[in-house]
């Protein structure tokens, strides 16, 4: 992926490179704070005309989306965009409506695309522009009280969301780690943008889950196998159509991302995930530096991300890419949340397929080889993914072979039986 990358870009100006490499430098620095007129908040025309020259009344955030941290009972992160650059952006929080915390500053990822990159879904744009920035703003938030509803806004300089109606959000964090008590999640793959995902998204919000896993291929903002820039279609807008249409799920129910194929934008680097890293905070403890691979706790059950490029020889763009690090920090996380005597289930969510039925993604060969014998080993209750467009449910598996038949609403006991796969 950088060497395709590197040869993707190469073919436009080195100015225009170096351009982007400025602004990404710039602002994944933790806490940089893009202000109107500096250069890096100024690579170009955007979107609006003049837009580094609005002010920040006139510019409403949007696109709120909520993740758990790796201690969902007291860490969450509150993601959000701006159609400019805004000075000064804040998230405030409090447990009862309308009376919030002073403004807990955010950090502001402003990703610039190049129109040269992209295939746009309308052919005519409000205007002509060379590039397109998008703001992104994030705030981690830590030290919260567990089983606790929370309500917040946000703003900028300019922007007072406690002034505007409807403007207020609300989520709950988790009760405390090792709890046993009932609660449901929800998972699927493949979402993209559209009336089928509005409503997909709108049956998640009616089924009120304490957290949604999206598992990867999130808002096919490229079309193609993902990682080839040369031949890839690609609209960056599309990413804030995917934002807008699930705010009023994302907003308060906490989205926890995994990478599918269709995030390998090679247009980014390093391995296709800058606008991955830009767009999306999840709890980021596998190693410095990896994207979306990552644990976390809800009560009594370890959850694991994984990023299925990593073992996908179908679109190979990624394939080891993390040179068995990721393998080796899944063995080292499986043992771990093994013998913790809080953790009772573990979960692993991933895009690619362990196991399908299906002949067109079909099932992974490098999952089999390099993960299912650690599943196997540490007892993995679940593996979700998605990628193959079905419902689909495994038998029990171990050693690569379905152990006992469960019949639809039949019980398992993943000890004795192995591991279940759902797509
Ligand atoms: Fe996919």
């Amino acid at each position: 992926m950088a060497e395709k990358h590197d040869k993707f870009v190469n073919q436009y100006s080195r100015r225009t490179l170096f351009r982007v490499g400025a602004v990404s430098g710039a602002v994944l620095a933790a806490g940089s704070v893009l202000l109107p007129g500096s250069a890096a908040a100024s690579p170009g025309p955007t979107v609006l005309l003049n837009a580094d020259k609005v002010a920040g009344s006139a510019l409403r955030p949007f696109g709120r989306h909520i993740a758990f941290g790796a201690d969902p009972s007291q860490q969450v992160a509150v993601s959000w965009q701006v159609p400019a650059a805004v000075t000064a952006p804040f998230v405030r929080i409090g447990t009862v409506p309308g009376d919030f915390s002073p403004p807990i500053p955010a950090e502001v990822r402003a990703l610039t695309s190049q129109m040269s990159w992209q295939h746009p879904v309308e052919e005519v744009p409000p205007n002509s522009p060379k590039s397109i920035t998008q703001y992104y703003l994030h705030a981690r938030i830590d030290r919260l009280l567990p089983n606790t509803t929370y309500y917040y806004v946000v703003g900028h300089e300019g922007y007072d969301p406690a002034t505007r109606l409807g403007e207020m959000a609300s989520f709950r964090t988790a009760p405390a780690p090792g709890g046993d008590g009932t609660f449901s999640f929800t998972a699927f793959g493949d979402q993209g943008v559209g009336y089928n995902a509005v409503a997909t998204s709108s049956l998640i919000a009616g089924l009120d889950p304490a957290f949604h896993l999206a598992m990867g291929d999130l808002s096919y903002a490229l079309e193609g196998e993902g990682g080839h820039p040369e031949e890839d279609k690609y609209d960056a807008r599309l990413w804030d159509s995917f934002f807008v249409q699930n705010e009023p799920v994302t907003a308060g129910i906490p989205w926890m991302m995994a990478l599918g194929n269709h995030e390998m934008e090679g247009w980014y680097s390093a391995d296709g995930y800058g606008g991955v890293r830009a767009r999306f905070t999840m709890p980021d403890n596998a190693w410095d530096g990896s994207t979306c691979i990552y644990s976390w706790r809800y009560q009594n059950v370890g959850l694991i991300s994984l990023d299925g490029n990593d073992v996908c020889y179908n679109s190979p763009s990624n394939l080891d890419y993390t040179k068995g690090r990721q393998l080796k920090w899944l063995g080292r996380t499986l043992a771990a949340f093994r013998a913790d005597p809080t953790i009772d289930f573990i979960v692993v969510y991933c895009h690619q397929c362990t196991y399908s039925t299906c002949h067109s993604n079909g099932a992974e060969l490098g999952a089999q080889k390099d993960w299912a014998p650690l599943f196997d080993k540490y007892q993995v209750d679940l593996v979700l993914n998605g990628h193959n467009h079905i419902y689909e449910r495994t038998d029990p598996i171990r050693a690569g072979k379905a152990v006992k038949k469960v019949p639809s609403r039949g019980t398992t006991d993943p000890v004795k039986d192995g591991t279940t796969y759902i797509t």
